[in-house]
């Protein structure tokens, strides 16, 4: 399945080369090399990898996905190759796909961060980073990166000092406030943010009386979580001057248009490529044609332009 290039979705990202704002987001899209014979990665906007960690992780105990009302929860538990078998055996593969490719990073520690990302920076292939700080922080107690504005501005700092490619920092919904963690990544020095990571959930088997998932808690995504990550972009892309990449239940060229009307300049597409493993490139096909319908020259026109009057 192909969508034609379109001047109209053609865009930029943090100084990158957009051919549609439409991106796969991480853990969704293996290391994209997997889709290659599915769809044409090379008329993709991009996309981001499994989260990479200092070393290869098994993740956790099965079952590690169920299926919820309107959505799925999923405990993967950031199982991953790690980033040296990456660099060996998936980034040669990737670097002959002319899209946008990041690498989505992760770790329980500053150092696992900036040693992933040194690691990365020796490597051509890549346009940039995008930090999954919904970790605990084993040396700070478990703090989880993701809700201590003070210790994700440590952790961006300390990225942005060995990272010489864009630093987005993906924010975790599970906050009460998104604003001041948003503007602790700006000021750290990061170069967009992308929300929303899962929501923290529980499904119960009442049989057993035990957890359907094998780790406990899961993370839940898809349309069941769409309205809760479009008012979180919402917030976020009013409170920063940096980009804001959406994503949280995308399904459509619609929903995609909603998330870029609330403020998003890119939007990532995670679940719907379980039921639809396409569906970042139908999405933007959908998107060209609303914007066609709208007499709308290009996607950047359509960015934070919510109208709140009645
Ligand atoms: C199976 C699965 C694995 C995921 N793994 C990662 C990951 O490694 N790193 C990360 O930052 N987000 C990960 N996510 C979160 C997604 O990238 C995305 O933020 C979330 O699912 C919300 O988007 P969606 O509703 O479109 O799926 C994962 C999500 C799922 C469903």
């Amino acid at each position: 399945m192909g969508v034609k290039a379109s001047e109209r979705l053609r865009t930029t990202l943090c100084g990158i080369a957009l051919k549609n704002p439409v991106l796969a987001a991480s853990g969704t899209f293996a290391y994209g090399v997997e889709f290659e014979k599915i769809l044409d990665l090379n008329a993709m906007g991009g996309f981001v990898v499994k989260g990479l960690s200092r070393e290869p992780m098994d993740g956790n105990p099965p079952p590690r996905v169920w299926e919820a009302e309107a959505g799925m929860m999923n405990s993967i538990g950031l199982q991953n190759i790690g980033v040296r078998a990456f660099v060996a055996e998936k980034l040669p593969a990737l670097r002959k796909f002319d899209t946008a490719v990041f690498a989505n990073v992760f770790g329980y520690a500053m150092e696992d961060y900036t040693e992933v990302v040194r690691v990365l920076e020796d490597h051509e292939g890549l346009a940039g980073y995008e930090l999954n700080v919904s970790c605990p922080n084993t040396k700070h107690g478990g703090i989880f990166f993701s809700s201590d504005a003070g210790l994700l501005g440590e952790l961006v700092a300390a990225v942005k000092k060995v990272a010489k490619r864009p630093v987005i920092v993906k924010l975790s919904p599970n906050v009460t406030k998104i604003e001041p963690l948003a503007l602790a990544a700006e000021q750290a020095g990061a170069d967009a943010v992308s929300l929303v990571n899962t929501l923290v959930s529980l499904a119960i088997d009442i049989r057993t009386r035990k957890p359907r998932l094998g780790a406990g808690f899961g993370g839940l995504s898809g349309p069941a979580i769409k309205p809760v990550a479009l008012r979180m972009v919402c917030e976020a892309a009013r409170a920063v001057k940096i980009p804001v990449i959406g994503l949280g239940g995308i399904g459509s060229g619609e929903d995609a248009a909603e998330f870029l009307i609330a403020g998003a300049s890119a939007v990532e597409v995670g679940t719907a490529t379980f039921w639809d493993p396409c569906s970042p490139l139908r999405i933007a096909g959908e998107l060209d044609q609303f914007l066609r319908e709208e007499k709308i020259g290009n996607v950047r026109e359509l960015v934070g332009t919510l109208d709140w009057k009645r």
